[in-house]
């Protein structure tokens, strides 16, 4: 198949800043000032029935790629990371402790992200297993999901992740051209994805997740399709594919401060027409597009918990450095650098940076926002949950949406076409309430 030829002269390249929304109200408003609300929540009884999540944030890797925009380290020794994995199996039993919040729940759904949770030993993997296992089981979790960086993975480690009770690999591919992955700072090549990859399906992992991204440092057309067709073939079970982006702290960022704040990364409309390009061949190979990133394959997916748990409204425990946690209708974010969080365990304190109380139509909003990433919304359920009928009390934006060729309504049912979902994150601040329109997101 053919990619469209693109004309697009106003942004030849990709601008520094951030686009993927992912939270409502910006991550900019929340304060240390709200810090006592986080707590209080944390000590009152729950809305019954509401999942709860467990996210664990493991910020080491082997390189820093120049796209990355997360809290990693790349030059921690191993007593520094077993520094970190007493920290943070200490936070969690700082969660345990008699916490009303907590009285009589499970974890639903479990999350190693990163960094890379990959980079730990065998060893260390067992042993914060064994110490977070003094006070939480996730027995009844449905999912425990644990991002890997393919170089880092040997068949003995894969077992290790297996038995500590993970259903859900997510490999970070990214690409699969060596030039590419070089260029942006990957520490892996390509031979080592198709090793990790055998070697997961051997060892059995229930699910297994690839990520691409669309718009690397390199990209091109040819190199783009070729990564598509070796991607199809590994036949995941789901597919996430990101536009790339360019947040100041970036490595790329900081390149593109020298040239006007224009990066080297392809303009948006470029890997929109990349994404719709992988997003046919997908579905070609029997593969369904489940939200503006994410591709299933239906006869072996089995659904992603956590994201559906999250846009959904559930409690989600953030441990580790920089973390991002919701608790009943608080959101808040743990302190940012490795002093502030190891010594804020050592003194027993939950190391709480910033929050922000939310109100039930900022619920509301996040909640619409976060469910539009999925390409439909059905209004009954805001009916339903928040009694409000959505269609009506943001008709102005559902209309624009319309009017632009980016949405259809078909009576509760919301749809994005697919112009729509290809830019969904960028349709977003149109239903944010007009103080949080055009403020830094971040
Ligand atoms: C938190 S990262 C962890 C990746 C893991 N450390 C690894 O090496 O595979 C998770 C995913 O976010 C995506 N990602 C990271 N930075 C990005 C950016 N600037 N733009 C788009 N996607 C990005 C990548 O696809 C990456 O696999």
């Amino acid at each position: 198949m053919e990619l469209p030829t693109l004309v697009e002269p106003v942004a030849p390249k990709t601008e520094v800043g951030s686009y993927f929304v992912s939270n409502y109200p910006p991550f900019s408003t929340w304060s240390p000032d709200h810090v006592p609300a986080a707590v209080e929540a944390l000590n009152s009884a729950a809305e019954p029935n509401t999942p709860l999540g467990l996210y664990l944030h493991i910020p080491f890797c082997r390189k820093r790629c120049k796209f990355c925009y997360f809290r990693v380290y790349t030059d921690k020794n191993a007593d520094e990371v077993e520094t970190y994995l007493d920290a943070l199996s200490r936070e969690i039993a700082l969660y345990a402790s008699g916490r009303e919040g907590f009285k009589g729940r499970q974890f639903e759904f479990v999350y190693f992200g990163g960094g890379t949770p990959s980079f730990l030993s065998n060893d260390q993997l067992k042993r914060i297993i064994e110490r977070i296992g003094q006070h939480w089981t996730w027995e009844a979790a449905k999912e425990v999901t644990f991002e890997c960086e393919p170089g880092t993975l040997k068949q003995s480690k894969l077992q290790t992740i297996k038995s500590i009770g993970v259903t859900r690999l997510s490999l970070g591919v990214e690409h699969f051209d060596d030039e590419v992955l070089s260029i942006n700072g990957r520490a892996h090549k390509s031979p080592e994805i198709f090793q990790a990859y055998q070697w997961a399906r051997e060892v059995g992992f229930p699910q297994i997740n690839i990520d691409l991204i669309a718009g690397m440092l390199g990209e091109t057309e040819d190199k783009w399709k070729v990564t598509v067709e070796k991607a199809v073939a590994l036949q995941a079970d789901s597919v996430t594919i990101y536009q790339m982006e360019v947040p100041y702290n970036t490595g790329i960022a900081k390149e593109a401060r020298e040239h006007n704040g224009i990066s080297a990364v392809a303009s948006w409309a470029q890997k929109r027409a990349w994404v719709d390009y992988a997003f046919k061949q997908f579905e070609a190979a029997g593969y369904v597009v489940s939200s503006a990133y994410t591709l299933v394959k239906p006869s072996t997916h089995a659904g992603f918990v956590y994201r559906d748990s999250l846009w959904r409204g559930a409690d989600l425990v953030g441990t580790g450095v920089a973390s991002f946690s919701h608790f009943q209708g608080v959101h808040y974010q743990n302190v940012d650098t490795w002093e502030q969080y190891i010594d804020m365990i050592n003194r027993g304190e939950l190391p709480i940076h910033r929050a922000l109380p939310i109100t039930d139509h900022q619920r509301l909003i996040r909640e619409m926002i976060l469910q539009i990433k999925t390409g439909s919304l059905d209004a009954g359920y805001f009916r339903k949950k928040f009694g409000v009928e959505i269609r009506h009390e943001f008709s102005e934006g559902f209309n624009s949406l319309v009017d632009e060729g980016f949405a259809q309504l078909y009576g509760d049912d919301i749809r994005l076409t697919r112009d729509g979902l290809l830019r969904a994150d960028s349709l977003l601040p149109r239903f944010f309430e007009p103080e949080f329109r055009g403020i830094r997101y971040t």
